[in-house]
């Protein structure tokens, strides 16, 4: 008998130009009005989150601005954050960007409120308190972090990458805005576009899945799948970056409420050793990791390869997973994705530190086949080599 359990409180808008009522939906949820808005200095730069903080305040908001978020954010700036957040008396964080942004504003709405630092909460030694409200405005079509109850953060003494994860995490309301996302430059459409493939395959396969997370990633493959490559080569394209902001919407309700898995294992101990970009990362290991991982879950590849229709229900389960592994080359070379060798910031003597950063990962246990250490350190091998 199958049983299991889903839930998702978020609010969530989507649509062309959903962001221009985000201070109608923040009224419409109670959300109070000192609002810290969580963004980095490149979309700074673009100029989305000064006018997100303009027609807020039109509308009788406080808004206050918090700028400091680095790709593959660390404890430290979001304890700075913690702080801002409490010079400020701020009644809930407003997170635009990416994931780096959405992770950092839930850490500081944790922080802001309970204080601690975030290891201390991933670590067990703190329970999560309840956190001020979260709005998110992905600009990126990749983590769905915006609908999930986690937040992946690097220790910087450590080198560690630690996952908060608690139902209070996860954001009241996401707005989601085709437009915000069109003028994400190729790359990084393309390194964020696979990171969210990556979660829908990896919540749909991983050990702890369950029916609404696989109803959610069969839909969710297809989409990103198709559209990828297009919003990749013509970023104006709306039709596809709206289908890519659906599609990581989907995948995020997908692992939001499963996991990930050996991809994402792997990813996080090269994004905390190098910085290494997340869907980069994601990007270099899938391959490796989907040929050790399907003489355990073949049927369940098979099925995936279905979904995104690169095999017909006639082909036979290993035929239909042989046509995946050539698909999903195919595409990450149509992506200009380079392999773990092209990796400039990569060194081979930090080989067995990335083996046991991956092997410590809470997600290698949710991997289909399981894992030990000299399994990594063939998976590196293969990634290597390609
Ligand atoms: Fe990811």
């Amino acid at each position: 008998m199958t049983s299991f359990s889903y839930a998702i409180a978020t609010d969530i808008q989507f649509g062309e130009g959903a962001s221009r009522q985000l201070a109608h939906h923040l009224l419409r949820l109670g959300f109070g009005r000192r609002l810290l808005l969580v963004t980095d200095a490149g979309l700074m730069e673009a100029g989305i989150p000064q006018s997100v903080a303009a027609s807020l305040q039109e509308s009788g908001f406080m808004p206050q601005l918090f700028t400091q978020v680095q790709p593959n954010p660390r404890d430290e700036d979001c304890l700075i954050g913690a702080d801002a957040f409490l010079r400020f008396r701020a009644d809930a964080v407003i997170a635009i960007g990416g994931g780096s942004a959405m992770d950092t504003a839930k850490a500081i709405a944790l922080l802001g409120r309970q204080g601690g630092t975030p290891a201390e909460y991933a670590d067990g030694h703190r329970t999560y308190g309840a956190t001020a409200p979260i709005a998110c405005l992905p600009t990126t079509a990749g983590t769905g972090s915006e609908v999930t109850r986690s937040a992946v953060i690097t220790e910087t003494k450590s080198h560690r990458k630690i996952t908060l994860k608690h139902e209070r995490l996860r954001p009241a309301l996401a707005v989601l805005d085709p437009l915000l996302t069109r003028s994400l430059p190729p790359a990084i459409t393309a390194a964020t576009g696979v990171d969210a493939l990556v979660h829908a395959l990896e919540g749909y396969t991983c050990t702890v899945t369950q029916p609404v997370s696989q109803a959610f990633g069969a839909a969710a493959m297809p989409l990103i799948y198709r559209a990828l490559p297009k919003a990749y080569r013509q970023p104006d394209d709306l039709a596809a970056r709206s289908d890519m902001l659906l599609g990581s919407l989907l995948a995020g309700l997908c692992f939001g409420s499963s996991d990930v898995a050996a991809v994402h294992c792997l990813a996080e101990a090269l994004g905390s050793l190098y910085d290494t970009p997340h869907g980069l990362a994601n990007a270099v290991f899938l391959l490796p990791v989907l040929r050790y991982n399907a003489s355990a879950c073949g049927s369940q590849y098979a099925n995936v390869a279905r979904h995104m229709g690169v095999a017909d229900a006639k082909l036979s389960d290993g035929d239909a997973v042989a046509a995946l592994l050539d698909a999903l080359g195919a595409w990450l070379h149509d992506l200009s994705i380079p392999t773990l060798s092209r990796l400039p910031e990569v060194r081979r003597e930090d080989d067995e530190r990335l083996v046991a950063l991956a092997l410590a990962n809470g997600s290698t246990a949710s991997n289909p086949r399981p894992l030990a250490a000299d399994d990594y350190r063939a998976i590196l091998e293969e990634a290597y080599r390609m």
